[in-house]
């Protein structure tokens, strides 16, 4: 039986994305356990209603609660925009992260001139989630959002520095520097390996990575709640997934920057 403090943090995701979330969390938080699911069968999210994205993270919830997880970790945009606050009711008093508290946090700490441009998926901009966090925080903050979904398959294709993705992301980019932005949250886990591309394209402008900011969060919240490990020199980390595509690992490996021991296929629903 573990203690507390030894028990996995869950991270989810829609896909394989959410992985640059638990590279953060490796270095951030190198002696935590850690269980990864990641809903391959059935990404992308970020064009689903919002009934059908809080059914399936329910149904990944409930599954990283029965891996007797210590805290909660919401690696996807899409899902935190709209399932972010029927995953807290459920988690109780259990640590929720997300990456959207934490990229609008980051954000407002980082702009000098109050204006903050957002790209992500095409329901997380219609969900105004980022807008909500900001405003709660700010409301004196001009925020202008982006729907940047082309981006998603051009990262999972491996485009990282290709002249088709540069011209997309200078097409997005475009009303968001007209507004004159000085930061920049990226709101969608595939946006990280994108950085260098983007950091060219704008270039008087702070980027956001939601994934380290949320680590961040993460590791002050399990110190807040007395939850942290600091006595395992050997983490273990679980990869679990709905379906193992062709090029799984091969991407899965690009966006955490190292090896996959165990990937394991579980049907969920
Ligand atoms: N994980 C999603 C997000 O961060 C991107 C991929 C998807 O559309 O499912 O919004």
């Amino acid at each position: 039986m573990s203690t507390s403090k030894q028990r996995p943090i869950g991270v989810f995701d829609s896909g394989v994305g959410g992985l640059t979330n638990v590279r953060a969390l490796m270095e951030r938080l190198p002696m935590e356990n850690i269980i990864y699911f990641g809903d391959t069968a059935r990404v992308p999210y970020g064009t689903k209603s919002r009934a059908t994205i809080e059914t399936f993270a329910m149904q990944i919830v409930d599954f990283l609660l029965e891996n007797d997880v210590k805290a909660l970790v919401i690696a996807c945009n899409t899902i935190a925009a709209v399932a972010g606050q029927r995953i807290r009711q459920k988690a109780g008093n259990m640590p929720v992260l997300d990456v959207i508290s934490a990229g609008a946090e980051a954000a407002l700490q980082t702009t000098k001139n109050n204006r903050i441009g957002i790209i992500a998926t095409n329901t997380t901009v219609n969900s105004n989630a980022y807008a909500r966090a900001i405003h709660s925080k700010n409301n004196d903050t001009l925020v202008r959002t982006q729907a940047a979904p082309l981006l998603v398959p051009l990262v999972e294709e491996g485009w990282l520095d290709h002249e088709v993705t540069r011209l997309t992301v200078r097409e997005y980019l475009k009303p968001l520097l007209a507004d004159d932005i000085d930061t920049l949250v990226l709101g969608c886990t595939h946006f990280p390996l994108l950085k260098p591309l983007i950091g060219r394209e704008a270039q008087n402008v702070t980027l956001v990575d939601s994934a380290i900011t949320t680590a961040e969060a993460t590791a002050k919240a399990l110190a807040q709640a007395g939850l942290l490990n600091t006595e395992n020199d050997n983490p273990d980390y679980r990869f679990y997934v709905s379906d193992i595509p062709l090029r799984f690992r091969t991407i899965g490996e690009r966006f955490l920057g190292r090896s996959m021991e165990q990937i394991e296929m579980v049907t969920l629903g």
